[in-house]
């Protein structure tokens, strides 16, 4: 037998974080998650998941019944979503202008889907008559689009003109919001979403671990009359429905202690008024965004699909992307992130969610950015950038 490991005490570096998720854990998320431990059907813990469930209800703007966090990351909330949607034999109708996408459309097969594709290059938002053509062409059963592409910085617009394209022909709507939700403006019930996921680690603040999900009652319908059941045991909703519904009855061990974390989270949400947190979003990136370009960098996307939470800033020419995103890291502990896929080398993602939404961290990822990309000869005006970024947030 091995001796015991002599492992050290768990001291990981204090960094901020801007990258693309996690974002910075509000101290009061964590505080909640140093609370001891009830049972998952202690009668306490039953208040507390009724609290979540009201909280999310709230975040995503929805009276939808069936709102739960799902035990797992965003993948999980996402599969939940499309396993229990995608029967074998229903098409699926994903989109290619990002990494996500790529993601539904592996979700969509193992489920026993056909998929089917809207094309956008990356960078670019879907165009309803893309989308429409493709309705018409492939009579797709389940429509699936990100609002918000953590890949490429978009912010897909139009977001009520493509579910009524969907419902027009009968199709339900599934909603990535993973890096929307809490930091963008979103509007489930009012923008005709049948079916919204998220995560936690991104606009709420929260460690990974329990996943927002909403569905409506047509879809719900369509999950708890499905001929076969779902493939996953784990995510099967019409399971999860004896846990979360009225019977709060066994089916896993919730995680206990992401509950309550993101019960404070939302809690957090609810404080500042919805409204009021897609306000500081947008301002605080809005001086991010000023900042940069003042510099002399440009954003990838355009500004009518610019997305506040994840900017993804042109890396200029000559600079090698990995190189600056390791100084800032070295340097100044500031994580943020590169290009993924068809813009793996071009961008920066550098995230404003949550906690980590706010002017101290854009004046300090400023600092950090000049300074790694003056270090590499770019031909970058820092003091510019710094001025427009004041004057922004000033405004
Ligand atoms: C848009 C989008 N969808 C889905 C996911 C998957 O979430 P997770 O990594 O928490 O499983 C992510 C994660 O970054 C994401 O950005």
């Amino acid at each position: 037998m091995a001796n015991a490991p002599d492992v050290g005490e768990l001291t990981p570096p204090n960094r901020t974080l801007m990258g693309p998720g996690p974002s910075d854990v509000h101290p009061r998320v964590l505080k909640a998650m140093s609370t001891p431990l009830v049972g998952h059907l202690d009668p306490s813990f039953i208040d507390i998941m009724n609290d979540v469930q009201e909280l999310m209800r709230y975040t995503f703007r929805t009276d939808n019944q069936w709102t739960i966090p799902v035990s797992g990351t965003g993948s999980a909330s996402m599969e939940a979503a499309i396993g229990n949607l995608v029967e074998p034999g229903d098409t699926m109708l994903v989109p290619t202008n990002g990494y996500f996408g790529g993601r539904m459309e592996s979700m969509a097969e193992r489920a026993g889907g056909n998929v089917v594709h809207v094309d956008a290059p990356w960078g670019e938002p879907l165009d309803p008559v893309d989308v429409q053509e493709a309705f018409d062409e492939y009579q797709p059963d389940v429509f699936g689009f990100v609002h918000a592409e953590t890949s490429t910085g978009v912010k897909q617009p139009n977001v009520s003109e493509l579910t009524s394209i969907a419902h027009d022909h009968d199709a339900l709507v599934v909603a990535d919001t993973v890096t929307s939700l809490g930091g963008v403006e979103l509007e489930v019930d009012d923008w005709g979403i049948d079916v919204a996921y998220s995560g936690p680690q991104k606009c709420l603040s929260c460690p990974p671990g329990a996943s927002p999900l909403t569905l409506n009652d047509r879809a719900m319908d369509k999950v708890l009359s499905r001929e076969h059941s779902p493939r996953s045991w784990y995510l099967d909703l019409s399971l999860l429905e004896g846990y979360w519904g009225e019977e709060r009855a066994y089916h896993h061990t919730a995680p206990i202690t992401n509950v309550y974390a993101i019960r404070e989270a939302l809690r957090l949400v609810a404080e500042e008024g919805i409204e009021n947190r897609w306000d500081r979003h947008l301002e605080v990136a809005s001086a991010l965004k000023a900042g940069v370009e003042a510099m002399g960098l440009g954003l990838n996307p355009e500004d009518d699909y610019w997305l506040p939470s994840l900017n993804a800033v042109l890396v200029p020419d000559g600079v090698d992307a990995g190189e600056a995103i390791s100084y800032v890291l070295e340097h100044y502990d500031l994580e943020i992130a590169g290009g993924l896929g068809a813009l793996a080398g071009d961008i920066f993602r550098i995230g404003c969610m949550g906690y980590s939404a706010k002017p101290k961290n854009v004046s300090f990822l400023m600092t950090a950015l000049g300074e790694a990309l003056e270090a590499q000869g770019a031909d970058v005006d820092v003091d510019a950038g710094f001025s427009a970024m004041r004057e922004q947030l000033s405004r």
